[in-house]
């Protein structure tokens, strides 16, 4: 495996606030990974996915330290559009990300913007429209679609792109508990079999822990802990966290003095195994 993402002491300061939003965040992503980052409201994640796909700090001014390198690129010296060709970040509200007359047109934007093809174009989107389940929505308008549906939508204009690396922030925040696990799974699933990396963040993580192949836990601005998710969520419920939504199935296994690190039940069959080993 090869390193998609390496950031090294990453610092940042926007302008005219007193408090760091990130401080000396160190962090290495490994190609393919499906990395859940997650912690409470304000503690960094869009402001650390904003240097990741370079918008800060060449939109945002501020104080910045440290060295992020994004698949052999520096995003703090590389133009952000053509960042954005490798990196495809979808944002925390997908209505600023939607303004054509119809679905098709605000995907089909993008990429003549990129200069392909006619041919290429339809193929590109009738693709993501495909992995996402939308094909329906094509000649609809953006602004007569439901939260869910815009989500997809946002989501298919940036996987018609092509990235290697997928961002996604908080891409679950206006859908209910059932509607948010589908997509989750579907893009994991999607991340698998296409080989993107994904970079997601969460606060549910009942809704997530079973796809991340690896959790980062971010308080005020660093990182508090970050490894499989099996371990760090062991160490939240070590350390009684309470400022993430723990998943219920360790947290009742934890309850129940099932407290093995290696042993925290992440799925249902996980946690009736678990039980079960207790009782021989
Ligand atoms: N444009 C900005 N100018 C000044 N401060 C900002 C700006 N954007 C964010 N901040 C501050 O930086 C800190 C981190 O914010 P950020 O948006 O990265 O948090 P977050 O983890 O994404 O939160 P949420 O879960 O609510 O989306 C917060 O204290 C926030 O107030
Ligand atoms: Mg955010």
């Amino acid at each position: 495996m090869s390193t998609a993402i390496e950031v090294s002491n990453l610092s940042f300061r926007y302008a005219g606030a007193t408090q760091w939003a990130l401080r000396n965040v160190t962090l290495s992503i490994e190609e393919g990974e499906f990395a859940v980052f997650t912690g409470a409201t304000g503690c960094g994640k869009s402001t650390l996915f904003k240097c990741l796909i370079g918008l800060i700090p060449q939109m945002y001014p501020g104080e910045y330290l440290g060295r992020v390198v994004v698949k052999g690129l520096d995003p703090a010296q590389t133009p952000v559009s053509r960042m954005a060709q490798r990196v495809g970040m979808v944002f925390q509200n997908p209505d600023n990300q939607l303004f054509a007359l119809t679905v098709e047109n605000d995907v089909a934007f993008a990429l003549e913007n990129l200069g392909l093809e006619r041919a290429e174009i339809e193929r590109r989107i009738t693709k993501a429209f495909r992995m996402m389940g939308i094909e329906d929505l094509r000649k609809r308008s953006p602004f007569e679609l439901s939260g869910g549906q815009k989500q997809r939508v946002a989501i298919a204009s940036i996987l018609a792109l092509e990235p290697e690396i997928l961002i996604l922030d908080e891409p679950t925040s206006s859908l209910d508990g059932a509607t948010a696990k589908k997509l989750l799974e579907e893009l994991g699933e999607i991340s698998k079999r296409e080989e993107i990396t994904v970079l997601l963040s969460e606060h549910r993580l009942d809704l997530v822990v079973r796809e991340a192949t690896r959790l980062i836990v971010i308080e005020e601005g660093k990182i508090l802990s970050d490894g499989d998710p099996r371990e760090v969520v062991h160490h939240l419920l070590e350390d009684d966290y309470e400022k993430v939504e723990l998943p219920k199935l360790p947290r009742l296994a934890w309850m129940m003095g099932l407290r093995r690190a290696d042993k925290i039940p992440l799925t249902k069959e996980e946690f009736v195994e678990t039980l079960l080993e207790v009782g021989k």
